[in-house]
């Protein structure tokens, strides 16, 4: 029996039909959205995520704005770009694209977004938010992971979901989002001890480890959904987390590298933007 793939690209593509949809209804009342995205330096990866981002927006109706500050701009600098989008009322949201140079402070920049355009879900205030359930923007890649599930038809209520990885970005968001589900959740990394054993109880599998086809088909319980969170590239080609072609053997739903939460990832963004729009 192999298992049902969960198909992003076609789930975005849907999404994308229902977006520009309301992106034309708020441009008839006079709102043009805006996704602004600060970008520092000349990271490679982080140059393609942009322009998937342009892309996305551009496809919807969105209006986008990308500043390119130099390698060596102060966090000072930083700021003051930041501070200018929050000030501005065409903008609805501001996304500071990370990694940011080393001796910048990632954290510091993520703090100075005004909470209300912080479409990445990275302020404390909307960590804090998640963490007591209480309405917050949530962060891009968790949130499409939790909206594949659903609409994968796979069953949290009461589930074992196990996280493999506990960064702000994906891991810890991710938890408290299956949490929210009714899930029971563990979270693993680096330093937990007989990973397969636990991974092997997890009716729910979110890998997101950034080792390339690290989850084998041993750590998998028959009948799994397995989510993929993953982009390695190797022989220059990309590949998950997950290996993906025996997992999908014995799992009940698995999410492919790439079209998976990649697609997802983006049309969240565009979901927290047309969101913000809407409020402001
Ligand atoms: N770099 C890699 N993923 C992300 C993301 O989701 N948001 C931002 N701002 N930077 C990233």
């Amino acid at each position: 029996m192999s298992a049902i793939i969960i198909n992003g690209k076609e789930y975005a593509a849907a999404l994308a039909e229902r977006q520009a949809e309301r992106c034309g209804e708020l441009r008839r009342r006079g709102v043009e959205p805006c996704l602004a995205v600060i970008m520092v330096g000349e990271n490679p990866a982080s140059a393609v995520y942009v322009r998937n981002k342009e892309r996305a927006c551009a496809k919807i109706g969105i209006a986008s704005r990308t500043i390119t500050l130099p390698e060596d701009c102060t966090q000072e600098e930083l700021h003051a770009r930041i501070d200018a989008l929050n000030a501005d009322p065409a903008v609805h949201g501001v996304l500071v694209q990370l990694p940011l140079p080393a001796r910048l402070d990632e954290s510091a920049a993520q703090l100075r977004v005004k909470a209300e355009k912080d479409v990445d879900g990275f302020h404390a205030l909307n960590a804090g938010k998640l963490m007591q359930g209480i309405p917050a923007m949530l962060p891009c890649t968790p949130k499409g992971v939790l909206f594949m599930l659903k609409n994968a038809g796979v069953p949290l209520d009461g589930a074992d979901a196990v996280v493999v990885g506990r960064s702000n970005i994906v891991g810890k968001p991710m938890s408290l989002l299956l949490l929210r589900e009714n899930c029971t959740v563990t979270v693993c990394h680096s330093h937990t001890r007989d990973l397969a054993e636990i991974t092997r109880r997890a009716d729910v599998l979110v890998a997101a480890i950034g080792r390339p086809r690290y989850i084998t088909a041993d750590m998998v319980k028959p009948g799994a959904a397995v989510i993929d969170v993953g982009i390695n590239r190797v022989d220059g080609k990309l590949c998950g987390d997950v290996d993906f072609e025996r997992v999908q053997e014995t799992a009940g739903w698995i999410t492919p590298v790439p079209g998976g939460v990649g697609p997802m990832t983006v049309a969240m963004l565009m979901e927290n933007t047309l969101e913000a729009a809407c409020r402001a």
